[in-house]
């Protein structure tokens, strides 16, 4: 049995989707035949109830000065993240100078806000192109790995955080030990660790086993991350649930005594409890639930090639590598993908390389079906092409279970 990264735990592994790739490697035909690959499969700690990966992939494998995701690629994430910005502003950013620092900046769209108001900030990104895209909107980022010896150096320059916020990057990081102790070193007295990512409790109702993939090393519940909190001398004093990105949780983590844990706390956790977030059979039907998803979509995309139908992808995303590789879908079934994000346009992507083009491609002329690999972003990207559902066009979905609408 795997070792819990958290609590050095039993880890009871749930679900193997085998040999897969990088998820955001998008390649060349250059670089296609070079590929790292992995084991992807996920476990429970039968201890702490923390939802981990059973293998690790090398940071740096994954974030480099080529990774290509973009935060600014979604106007709802933008929104959702200016909102975030002007309430830390008026609450715990209210007083006399004070200092933010983000772990995952990626290209500035949470701290840009910070930069308009004149607010003390720092992002920190491994990613060396996205963190220039940040910079080139004036906001101010280290390219490191954030970890223990990256939180003292900025400590020494900077002087204590008010907020340490990270946004869909924690649960990228394996060695939270670390983490905690830089947030612990970083951290002013009486400041807030805030933490937003997908919620498991979402991924299990949902079936979403697609959010399942090599950077996604946790996926967290409001008990596992309360239990990471207190195993690591700190304590979850909020969450509040967040419907991006298919269903997501924010957690507001302090030192102990700094403040009182809110009811939604006690709340959610009654809530996973009669859920049965940390149940096997809870997994077993997931597991249940990702071989008939996959099969079924399989299928659907063989009738409709039988057919003469024409079918596209919509959405490179680090969540289709999961899908496509796991469940065999290669260019013979999606001829193409339409992503918006530039860096990701005229590569193939990884392991079944499927070429990705440009969103205006789509549309000349419109497929019978799209496959709506970014589901998470449904509604923005259905009210951006209404054209195609006017003109006949069908999308299909494969969350929470497979459908065309
Ligand atoms: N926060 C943004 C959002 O929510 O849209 C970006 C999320 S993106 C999925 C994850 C980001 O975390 C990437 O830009 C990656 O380079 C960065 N990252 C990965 N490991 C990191 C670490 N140890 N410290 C800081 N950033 C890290
Ligand atoms: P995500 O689900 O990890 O946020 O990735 C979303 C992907 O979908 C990303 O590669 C950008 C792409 N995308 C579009 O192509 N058009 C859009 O309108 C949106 C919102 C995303
Ligand atoms: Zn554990």
């Amino acid at each position: 049995m795997a070792e819990c990264r958290i609590c050095g735990g039993e880890v009871d592994e749930f679900f193997d989707f085998g040999r897969q790739p990088v998820s955001d490697s998008f390649v060349t035909p250059e670089t296609a035949g070079n590929e790292f690959f992995f084991r992807l499969a996920a476990g429970i700690c039968t201890s702490c109830t923390m939802v981990q990966l059973i293998e690790e992939v090398p940071r740096e494998q994954m974030f480099h000065d080529d990774y290509p995701y973009r935060s600014s690629t979604s106007s709802v994430m933008h929104t959702h993240f200016e909102t975030f910005a002007r309430r830390l502003l008026d609450s715990d950013l209210a007083g006399e100078d004070p200092f933010i620092v983000e772990i995952g900046s990626n290209d500035g769209t949470m701290l840009k806000t910070f930069q308009k108001a004149g607010t003390r900030h720092l992002g920190v990104d491994p990613s060396g192109q996205v963190a220039d895209f940040a910079r080139a909107e004036g906001v101010r980022v280290r390219t490191a790995f954030f970890e223990e010896a990256t939180a003292r150096e900025i400590v020494a320059e900077d002087g204590p955080a008010d907020v340490i916020f990270s946004a869909n990057t924690t649960s990228h990081i394996p060695y939270m030990d670390s983490i905690f102790r830089g947030v612990d070193a970083l951290l002013a007295p009486g400041g807030t660790l805030v933490l937003e990512d997908r919620y498991l409790g979402s991924i299990m109702e949902a079936n979403a086993f697609d959010q399942i993939y090599d950077e996604h090393f946790y996926l967290f519940s409001v008990s596992s991350v309360g239990a990471m909190a207190r195993t690591f001398g700190f304590e979850l004093v909020d969450v509040e649930p967040l419907a991006v990105h298919g269903g997501s949780m924010r957690y507001t983590i302090a030192r102990p005594g700094v403040r009182p844990p809110t009811a939604a706390v006690a709340g959610l956790l009654e809530q996973e409890r009669t859920q049965g977030l940390a149940s096997p059979q809870t997994y077993r039907r997931f597991t249940e639930g990702v071989e008939r998803s996959c099969a079924e979509l399989v299928r659907l995309l063989e009738d409709l090639r039988a057919q003469g139908r024409t079918v596209v992808g919509y959405g490179a995303t680090a969540k289709s590598a999961t899908v496509i590789n796991y469940c065999g879908i290669g260019p013979e079934l999606v001829p193409f993908i339409c992503d918006s994000t530039p860096a990701k346009q005229g590569r193939l992507t990884p392991g079944m390389h499927i070429p990705v083009r440009p969103p205006e491609e789509f549309s000349s002329p419109y497929p019978d079906y799209a496959l709506l690999f970014a589901w998470n972003h449904a509604e923005e990207i259905m009210a951006k092409e209404q054209a195609f559902r006017a003109a006949g066009g069908r999308w299909i979905l494969y969350v929470p279970e497979v459908h065309i609408v």
